[in-house]
């Protein structure tokens, strides 16, 4: 005989994976799944798809309809109380007489924050609040830090030799299959990836997601002299691409950027203070960004503080010439803490932001 609790955490654990099912598609909206259960069976299941979209309480509702009544709803995140791109979902819960709804953590929207249990208690809805909350957290952190600080969430993405070196590599890659396999899942989650414009001289890189085929992050380059070349892979049009710039560059470029559909930040002077970038951004609606080189841009953000994890791939093979890693990074990411993760035949370290 199974207990309650068991049987609570079985169906958040489901809820969980169901919200993961809109990932990178929910844009400035948090990861949510939902299930309904009568007598310890599910009647309905749900998950925030899209942006603008039915919630994931409102889509498990649909699924159970009339046997919502007396049922219990589990859901990873407080339910809204608040008229956005759709109805509060806590009067949906209460107009289909769920008898209780059971959720990893509270909102941390202030708009929301305890207002939506405060609503579901007035209708004598039954609430259990704790359940799964560490991993409900972590599948949200960036939601988290984005809708209560409007500053993206960053994650500084690094391959190097075992020399430290980040290029001069002998392939066009340096670390496994594995792991460049893993970097594109990361790249499926998160709004953006930015680099600097020589990493696009140099690399012609694609900054997209081909090995998961979950979503495909906006590109943004760093480029004050507007050197982006019109045919780079930068400029296909998989996913939105972002060219952060100067005024005062070849007007007739810029035009032709944006007749192929570039968005184009303007900044004034040669060097972008980071936090002006981030400003920017995050008035896009950028709220997660992956950044990915080269050296320049990769100290300039740690130097600024501006991130919130590193992921630091290092391959087992040494190269002889080649730029050099940030020291401050490197140290930073192998201290001696840190426990490496083996993926492929790379070492993985992945650290957060504690200073
Ligand atoms: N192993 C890895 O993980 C990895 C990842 C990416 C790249 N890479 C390698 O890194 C190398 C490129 O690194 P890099 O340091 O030379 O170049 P980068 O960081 O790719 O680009 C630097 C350039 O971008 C512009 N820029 C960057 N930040 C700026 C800011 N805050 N304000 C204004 N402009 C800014 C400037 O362009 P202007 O020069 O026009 O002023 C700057 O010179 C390549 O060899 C690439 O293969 C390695």
């Amino acid at each position: 005989m199974y207990t309650q609790v068991y049987y609570d955490e079985m169906f958040m654990r489901q809820a969980l994976s169901l919200a993961t099912k809109g990932w990178g598609k929910t844009g400035i909206n948090p990861l949510v799944g939902a299930i309904i259960t009568k007598k310890n069976r599910i009647v309905g299941r749900g998950f925030h798809q899209k942006l603008g979209e039915a919630h994931a309480e409102v889509c498990a509702l649909l699924e159970a309809g009339k046997r919502a009544e007396n049922a219990t709803l589990y859901v990873n995140l407080e339910p809204c109380c608040t008229t956005g791109l759709t109805p509060p979902c806590v009067h949906a819960i209460a107009r289909a007489r769920v008898r209780r709804v059971v959720m990893s953590t509270t909102d941390p929207n202030p708009d929301v924050n305890g207002k939506g249990i405060e609503c579901l208690k007035q209708h004598n809805i039954d609430i259990t609040i704790g359940v799964l909350a560490e991993a409900a957290q972590e599948l949200n952190k960036w939601y988290s830090k984005f809708i209560t600080s409007r500053i993206p969430y960053i994650i500084l993405k690094i391959a190097a030799s075992r020399n430290q070196r980040i290029s001069g590599f002998k392939e066009k890659y340096i670390t496994s299959e594995q792991s460049r396999r893993f970097v594109h899942s990361l790249r499926s989650r998160v709004s953006a990836v930015l680099i600097g414009i020589h990493t696009v001289l140099t690399d012609n890189c694609y900054l997209t997601d081909r090995f998961i085929g979950r979503h495909s992050p906006a590109r943004i380059v760093i480029d004050p002299h507007l050197h982006i070349p019109l045919d780079s892979h930068f400029m296909e049009p998989s996913s939105r691409r972002i060219v952060i710039t100067n005024s005062t560059n070849d007007v007739g470029k810029i035009e032709k950027l944006i007749a192929r559909g570039v968005e184009i930040i303007i900044l004034e002077g040669n060097h972008y203070a980071i936090d002006d970038i981030i400003e920017k951004l995050r008035m896009l609606r950028i709220n997660s960004i992956m950044v990915e080189g080269g050296a320049r841009v990769f100290a300039d953000f740690h130097e600024n503080k501006q991130y919130d994890e590193i992921y630091l791939f290092i391959a087992p093979h040494k190269v002889s010439d080649g730029i050099i890693l940030d020291d401050r990074i490197w140290k930073e990411a192998m201290a001696q803490e840190h426990k490496p993760i083996t993926i492929g035949d790379d070492r993985l370290y992945h650290v957060y932001r504690n200073n």
